[in-house]
This record gives C-alpha cells, structure tokens and sequence, in this order.
C-alpha cells in the first residue's frame, strides 16, 4: 500500500458521514442498536420471525441444528423451496404484472419482462429440463452470457429441485472443463455467443472445447443470442427457442426441504482446484431475503441495479434470488461499463430511474479515471442509495462515488461477505454513520472477532485475522463431494470459529475495517482466482516447467497477476514467449486471468517441503523487506 493510501485510510477513520435525515425518515429499520441486541440474544427467534415473512409448505421443527458442528442445518423438517417465493407466491398478488427485470443489450437491444411472463419461462423451461432426463438432486451446468435466460435457466433447475452450477461466461476452456467434470453434470445450457466490450465471446465454441475434456455431457441447451453460425452436434445439442416451442406452460413446483441443495457454485481457495460451495433452499433464500430488504431497504417502487455478473455470487444472490424473493424490478444490463463510452452505466441509471445501484470498487475504479464530465452529462437523481462489494473500497473512489454518482446525497452500503457466507456480514443500514472504506459493523445474529495467530481477540484497530462466531441461516453447508475440506479450509484453525480467509481491523468505535486476504486468493476486477489455478495453466503449456503467481497492487483492479516461470530444458526465455504464455492463461482459464507479466526465473523461493513462498516473491517485487526466511530452502 502506498503512503499515501495509508495517510487516506487514516483520516478516512476519522471523517464520519452521518445518514441522510430523509433516509432515516423512510428507512425499515431505524434503530439498528436495538435489534443487534434482541438478535444477539435470541438468534433463533430473529431468524424464525424473518423465515416466517416467506412462505412454507411445512413449518420447520427446529430452527438451527447444531449437534454436528460445523455442519449446521436451519429450518429442519421444513418444507420450502425458494422459487416458490421468487416466483409462485407472486402469481396469487398484483405483482404478477410488475416488471422484474428491465434488460439492455450491449448493442441497446431492450426488454422487460414482468412477473408473470417470467414464471411462464421459468415453467416451460423446468418442462424442457425434465424432457432431457434432469431430476432432483441433479446437476446441471450454466455457462451463459448475461442474458434473462440465466435467471430463468437457474430458477428452472431450482424448481424442479436440480442443483445449478453456474460458470461465470468470463471463464474459458479449462475452468468450464473442470466444473463440469467435478459436478458430474450432463446437461450443459449455454449461449450461442454474448457481447462484451464490442466484442463477440463465443460461448458455444469453447463449450464445445470443454466438452471435449469433460465428455460426460449428454444434452446442450443453446439460447440463442447473437445468431452467429456455431459447431453443432446432432442428438447432443439442442436450440433453447426449439425445445422451449412445445414445452408446456404448466409446471408444478418440488417441494423440496429446507436443506435440500439449491446451487453450487465454485470459488477459487488458497490451493489446489476450485471448490464447489453448496448452499440449500431454505436458509439461504431467508438470509438473502432478509439481508437485502434492510440493507438495501428495498420498496415497491424502486429500480434496483446490481451490475455484477449473475455467474458470481453476488449475481446469485442480489441479481436473482432476493430481489425476485422481494419482488423488486430489476436492470440487467449485458454488456462493459465502459463500451461504447464512459458513461455507458451512467446512461443506463438515467434511462431507467434507477434508484439503487451496486456494484464493485474495481468498477468505480475505472470509470472515476475518466473524470467526471462522463456522469454529470447524465441526470442521476434518481438515485438514493449506492452500494459496494467485492474489495476493500478505498477513500478516495469511496468520495468520488458519493459525490458524482450520488450527488452527495446517497449513502454507500459497503457490504463485506463472501461466496461461502451466501449474503452480507459485515455492512451499513441506510441509517448507519459512515466512513469511507469501512464496511461497519456485523448485521443482525452475526459475531464477528479479529485475532490474532491463536485466536485471541487483537486490541482496537490492531489488524489480525477475521473470524465469525455464530453461524448464520446463509452460511454455505459444505463443499459438494469434499466435506473435510470443508472442515478444514474454514473450521480447523479456530476451532468452533468460522475463518474468513480475511485479515481486518476494528477501530475504537466498533467499525470494521477488511484489509484483504491473508491467503492465496486474489481479487482481479473483484473476480476471485486463486494463484494455484493460474500456476495450473501456465504449466500446462509445454514450455513450462515450474510457475509462481502472485498479485501486486493495481490501481484499477485491485490485484495484477505477475508469475514467475521454469521453462523446460530447451526453451529460451523471450519477450514473445511471455506474450505466448499471458495468451496461454487467457485461453486456459479466461481473459480476467491473463497475466500482467511473465518473468523467466532459473528458481523460485521454496519451502523445505518444496512449496513456493509467495510472500517472498511478493517482497522482492515490492522492495519490502522479505521477513522470517527460516523456512527458506534455497
Ligand atoms: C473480499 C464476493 C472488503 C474479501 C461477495 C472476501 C471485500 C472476498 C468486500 C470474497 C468488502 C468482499 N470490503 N473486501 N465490502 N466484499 N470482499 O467470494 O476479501 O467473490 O473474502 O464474494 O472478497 O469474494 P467472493
């Protein structure tokens, strides 16, 4: 972190921006002390009263069984299955006919389409999954662009209690290969292509591609999107629009149990190849539910924006499952935030009077570097509150956002959580005092603690690692087909404990402030990518003996990926052999995984036990000092 950046955050601490009085007037929750305490003292009575707000089936029995730690299970003996409340419960309301999502093309192609007509594909499509042979408890993969038909793909799979497994459209070859063989998945929905950037991603090809490694699939679904001619395989692949044709209209809902699987959704760890988070219906459709409508303090007449991708787990859950849960009119837009011009976003919140937008610093990042002339050709009025996920958000993008985007009047929610916490954890309420780059304080039924090496608790703004000590409805269960992982990535180091893989400080007024990962984890763009899968790419090259990837500070996205390459004995280190490989990570993996530099070393800082010391080839490339060394093999 540069010195200045440091002086920022210091004084960041200091600079407290108290809310808005009309939104305290308008906010849900206006007393956010008071339900802390009633929610910290009794969990399951709070979570119990939110549960009761959707609709069930059965009631449960229990609401948290914790007998077989860390295997926590909510809601048990309850029947529920959330697009019953995404969706069915909506059909028996007016909001049948309010909009659900409003979607824009990159090339400005519009649709919307409301409650009702959403069902009717959500319907014909949980036809068109059973027609292949998809059943409850199966899984099915999604590798789509951002088109209304991945919602609808995955609200298909949930309906009939299939378990989706989306891939982000931003990954390549290898990464949708790997997916699709871990979570034995047959049938494969995806994309004619999408368009990015101006660009034409062509999502069939490289299906196409991963099949080839991953033959296990039997069905393609194709949604067509751009109209581009693409590779066919008869009997294998089928047109959406074809199979959609005669589907029936009419499809009863599983009812499924609360802690039946809902989704699996992979994210890269410290090593080794991603793992698949499993969430289930039940708590995890009451978490994101809850956590949405007082953050947020979503009502009927806002236009809710979150411009992440739906592949990821904010898309999951704020794009899809808690604002259909809420019954919100959503945007979705297709495209870069930047293409045609800079202000393509800013267009975007004009058009459609969008009243809360959220979405990433790396976002804010990149287009503040344009200046502010970009915004303020745009009306931005309607806007009342702003929100923020995925990184730390420093100070300086935190104020240039409340001020051109929000007009100075619109509090930023920065929402601290992760793929495996299912929703927010450590966050603002409309009505909380902010300071730029804290996340503030735990939401309601969340302890959360930062400690040190042993698990004691670090005095006041003391960095140390970031543990959570009760478990919550939408915590992940475990990870598809590995529970000791499970056990061991989260709750090995502090035992009865939640390890966030985080490091944070609290200041001395209780407000959180997330400094980063303490692991091998990087943040690219607010995408997450572990250095082992980029590693795994590099060497599958033949020039390739050995890699290192670690991440450096970078301006805009947060983390640049720099690697360290072995080649084998017969090549020759050169300016177009790195240029080889950074296209090589991009084939393999996805264009966010591309490296920004290739150096060619003849050894890396190792371990006795043969590891790479990361944090040593991060030193050396930030000229700071290399630290303990005792382990050093070399
Ligand atoms: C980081 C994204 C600081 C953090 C929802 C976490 C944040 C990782 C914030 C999870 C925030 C997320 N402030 N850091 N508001 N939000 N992070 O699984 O390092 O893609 O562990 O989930 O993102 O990334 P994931």
């Amino acid at each position: 972190m540069a010195d200045q950046e440091i002086v920022n955050i210091i004084s960041a601490q200091e600079e407290v921006y108290p809310p808005p009085p009309d939104v305290v007037a308008r906010a849900r929750i206006k007393d956010r002390e008071a339900l802390s305490q009633f929610a910290a003292d009794h969990p399951e009575q709070f979570w119990a009263e939110r549960a009761e707000e959707l609709e069930w089936y059965r009631k449960w029995d229990k609401v948290l069984d914790d007998s077989n730690k860390p295997f926590f299970k909510w809601f048990v003996g309850g029947r529920f299955n959330i697009v019953h409340n995404a969706l069915d419960r909506h059909m028996n309301t007016w909001r049948k006919n309010k909009v659900a999502y409003i979607w824009q093309g990159e090339d400005y192609s519009e649709r919307a389409i409301s409650y009702a007509e959403l069902n009717r594909e959500v319907c014909k499509f949980a036809n068109v999954l059973k027609s292949l042979g998809v059943q409850k408890g199966d899984r099915v993969t999604i590798y789509m662009g951002r088109v209304i038909e991945l919602p609808v793909a995955m609200l298909a799979c949930a309906k009939i209690g299939a378990v989706h497994s989306v891939v982000y459209g931003g990954f390549s070859v290898q990464a949708l290969a790997g997916r699709i063989l871990d979570s034995q998945s047959k049938v494969l929905i995806t994309c004619d292509g999408a368009y990015v950037n101006g660009k034409l991603v062509e999502l069939k090809q490289i299906a196409d591609d991963a099949i080839k490694e991953a033959p296990i699939v039997e069905k393609v679904v194709v949604y067509k999107r751009t109209g581009h001619p693409v590779g066919w395989v008869e009997g294998r692949d089928h047109w959406w629009h074809e199979l959609m044709k005669d589907a029936s209209p009419v499809c009863e809902t599983e009812v499924t149990d609360a802690e039946d699987p809902l989704f699996i959704l992979y994210t890269s760890g410290s090593t080794g190849k991603p793992k698949a988070l499993l969430h289930t219906h039940g708590g995890y459709a009451v978490y994101t539910y809850t956590t949405m409508r007082y953050v947020f303090d979503v009502q009927d007449e806002d236009r809710w924006w979150c411009a992440a991708d739906p592949g990821w787990i904010t898309g999951h859950s704020y794009i899809v499952y808690a604002p259909l849960m809420n019954g919100v009119t959503s945007i979705m837009y297709e495209g870069g935030p930047a293409y045609p011009a800079p202000d393509r976003w800013w267009q975007i919140a004009e058009q459609y009077r969008v009243t809360i937008l959220y979405c990433a610093p790396t976002a804010i990042r990149g287009l503040m570097r344009f200046g502010p002339e970009w915004p303020q050709k745009h009306d931005l009025s309607s806007l009342r509150l702003l929100g923020s996920v995925g990184e730390p958000i420093n100070p300086e993008a935190w104020r240039w956002y409340h001020t051109y985007i929000g007009g100075g009047r619109c509090p930023i929610m920065d929402t601290w959580w992760q793929t495996e916490t299912g929703g927010f954890m450590i966050t603002p309420l409309p009505v909380t005092p902010l300071k730029p780059g804290s996340a503030t304080k735990p939401f309601f039924g969340i302890r959360a603690e930062v400690v040190d090496d042993e698990g004691r608790p670090v005095p006041p703004n003391e960095e140390g690692y970031l543990t959570i000590l009760t478990p919550w409805p939408g915590m992940a269960r475990t990870i598809y087909g590995d529970p000791d992982r499970y056990v061991q990535t989260y709750w090995a180091r502090y035992p009865g404990r939640y390890f966030t893989g985080d490091s944070a400080r609290v200041d001395q007024d209780g407000y959180f402030w997330i400094i980063g990962r303490v692991d091998d984890v990087l943040k690219v763009s607010g995408y997450r990518l572990g250095t082992a899968e980029v590693e795994s790419a590099l060497v599958s090259h033949p020039a390739v003996a050995e890699a290192a990837a670690i991440g450096l500070p970078h301006e805009v996205r947060g983390n640049a990926i720099y690697t360290y390459v072995i080649l084998r004995a017969g090549y020759e280190g050169s300016p177009a052999l790195a240029e080889e490989l950074r296209q090589h990570v991009a084939k393999v993996m996805g264009p966010i995984a591309r490296p920004e530099k290739v150096e060619f070393v003849s050894k890396l800082p190792k371990t006795r036990s043969g590891k790479i010391m990361r944090r040593v080839l991060k030193a050396r490339a930030l000229g700071l000092p290399e630290g303990d060394l005792t382990t050093l093999e070399e």
